[in-house]
């Protein structure tokens, strides 16, 4: 096992180039072979009087090195390695390495460039503060678990192009400078320079554009497209994200929905999690009544049960309510009074009046409940309830009274808070949500408010009934879910001048600002538009779902912080005076910062 001092200046470099082989694929096959390798020390250990032995990692794995003592080499030097193949005395194996069989000896060590001592371990079983993984980011994404995230993104992104191929869609892409789009939530602004006092604004996604391509007669359209929202930051959410954006001419919804299944289908194949079968659907309205969500977690069950009849002559009053939603509590032992006094405030908090909890306790004569209200209730209305929620001994049912909807939401929040812990996180259940309601409520200027977008095609059915009964109102819009998270939606659009008319009048939204905001959608609409439709989802979350990380910002390589910081490059940043000047704007004196 000799080995060779490091060789000063005189580069290695030779007619081969810089290296011949990545350290991860060197295997006991390869003993005898020299070869030359490069890539960061990840560990130098002393070992006896003359030799070191180098870790060198490349992204494919670790090799190790035998050197000279020395050699004078720190973590995180950059280094070349010419050196033999040669499998490891007896009894020092590692099995935890791929290449745990061999070693490099005979080596010739090339430093390529020094390293300061690192900020934090990059071993990747280490936990490292967020902030200082993001303030190093280059530092976090040489870790093993990041560089896996980032490469099975790229796999991902690549699945995604070759199924959108396959079905027969050409990618165009979309300005970034451009007008507002109909998401909802806040935009970008980029004042411009040339026509001071006006702006560009950055899309939250491509949908006018992509609109404008079928009337352009592209037929299939799609983009891996980047999309900036000024929206609060979640473990979801990011202002830069990345959606599948796609768009059809002369189709259903069903033919959208089968294109999209073919593209997540083909990504979850490329992150190595199979899908098998078809794509289920839930109505909106079964999801928000058995999930009380429109996104619901389908890995477990525990779905909210109707009581409303079980107390139709009741003398309590919290259980007079227009719907009573019940729910039997997973892992009840946790339920302690102080818990279940927690559970009533976190339901206030969502907006419902109360929470009544009943415990199932055994009695003389079968189960009984315990519960504030228990001397209220009626043996049959005991009886009844036990019988619909089909409990027993030691389970705890929770009931909330409201409005049906409200009713839904409150207890399906409480569903969510108390079985997360009961999902597989290793399994994957997507689900299409369907028949969305067209309006999702009524502003307080009594202005009805679109569920999605104000382009969303009313279900054909239900066209009678925009005038009399608008809540009632389905769309044909559909969302796909993933584990509890939204992962896209889409929707068939409108394409008639009239249909489009009538929407905006319920949307009280007159012509003229139909016109000032979409006027060129809608001039484009009267030359021969097509029916068209589409989908968008968010690659950021479902690369993350696939790789099981729970904030997409695992899955991006430069993201923003909770406030929005980028802590490496300290964006944003103040910028010079003559800068805005050159915009034609000034800026107050700011008092908080917000970083
Ligand atoms: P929507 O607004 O529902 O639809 O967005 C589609 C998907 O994009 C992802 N997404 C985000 N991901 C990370 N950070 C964000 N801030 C963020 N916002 C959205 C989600 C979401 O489901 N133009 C329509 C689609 C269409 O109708 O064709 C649209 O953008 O995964």
């Amino acid at each position: 096992m000799e080995s060779k001092p490091v060789m000063e200046s005189t580069s290695l470099v030779d007619a081969k180039g810089l290296r011949d082989r990545y350290v991860g694929s060197l295997r006991s096959d390869d003993v005898g072979k020299r070869v030359t390798v490069c890539g960061w020390v990840a560990r130098v250990r002393e070992h006896g009087e003359h030799l070191v032995f180098v870790d060198v990692r490349d992204y494919s794995g670790i090799v190790q090195v035998v050197a000279h003592s020395s050699v004078e080499l720190r973590s995180e030097f950059v280094v070349r390695v010419a050196g033999t193949v040669a499998k490891r005395p007896e009894g020092t194996d590692n099995s935890s390495l791929a290449t745990g069989e061999i070693e490099l000896t005979d080596t010739a060590i090339e430093v390529l460039s020094e390293a300061e001592p690192s900020p934090f371990s990059l071993q990747d079983r280490a936990e490292i503060d967020e902030a200082t993984r993001l303030r190093f980011r280059f530092l976090d994404l040489r870790r093993e678990r990041m560089q896996q995230n980032i490469r099975v993104r790229a796999k991902i992104n690549s699945a995604i192009r070759a199924s959108m191929e396959r079905q027969g869609f050409t990618e165009i892409e979309t300005p970034l400078l451009w007008t507002p789009t109909p998401e909802g939530a806040r935009e970008f602004v980029v004042p411009s320079r040339l026509h001071l006092g006006s702006s560009y604004v950055l899309p939250q996604s491509p949908q006018l554009a992509k609109q404008l391509l079928m009337v352009a007669g592209f037929d299939r359209y799609y983009q891996i497209a980047r999309c900036l929202r000024d929206e609060d930051l979640r473990a979801d959410r990011q202002f830069e994200f990345t959606q599948l954006d796609l768009e059809a001419s002369f189709v259903t919804q069903r033919d959208v929905m089968s294109f999209i299944s073919d593209a997540v289908t083909a990504a979850s194949q490329a992150a190595g999690i199979p899908l098998e079968g078809e794509i289920g659907a839930i109505t909106w309205k079964d999801a928000m009544d058995r999930f009380g969500v429109d996104k619901p977690d389908m890995r477990y069950g525990n779905e909210l049960i109707d009581v409303t009849s079980v107390f139709a002559g009741t003398s309590i009053r919290a259980l007079s309510a227009p719907c009573l939603k019940a729910l039997v509590a997973p892992n009840p032992s946790s339920l302690t009074r102080s818990r279940l006094d927690n559970l009533v405030d976190r339901a206030k908090s969502l907006g419902a009046k109360g929470l009544l909890w009943l415990r199932v306790i055994p009695g003389s004569d079968g189960l009984q409940l315990e519960s504030p209200v228990s001397k209220f209730l009626t043996e049959d209305e005991s009886k009844n309830l036990v019988a619909a929620t089909n409990v027993s001994d030691g389970d705890v049912i929770l009931i909330v009274g409201d409005e049906w909807q409200k009713a839904c939401e409150v207890l399906g929040q409480l569903r969510i808070d108390l079985g997360r812990n009961q999902a597989n996180p290793g399994e994957f259940r997507y689900v299409w949500v369907i028949d969305f309601p067209l309006f999702e409520g009524i502003d307080e200027e009594g202005r009805l408010v679109s569920t999605h977008h104000p382009f969303t095609m009313p279900n054909q059915e239900d066209f009678d009934k925009l005038a009399s009964d608008p809540l009632s109102v389905r769309s044909q819009s559909y969302d796909l879910v993933l584990n509890g998270w939204e992962l896209g939606s889409g929707s068939i659009r409108i394409h008639r001048g009239d249909i489009q008319s009538r929407i905006f009048s319920l949307l009280g939204v007159t012509e003229e600002e139909a016109s000032n905001r979409f006027g060129f959608l809608l001039e484009a609409f009267k030359y021969g538009a097509p029916p068209h439709g589409g989908f968008a989802f968010g690659i950021d979350r479902l690369t993350a779902l696939l790789v099981g990380e729970e904030n997409i910002r695992e899955v991006i390589a430069f993201p923003k912080t909770q406030s929005g910081s980028d802590l490496m490059t300290g964006a944003p940043k103040q910028i010079e005076a003559k800068v805005w000047d050159l915009l034609g704007l000034s800026v107050k004196p700011q008092k908080k910062d917000l970083s």
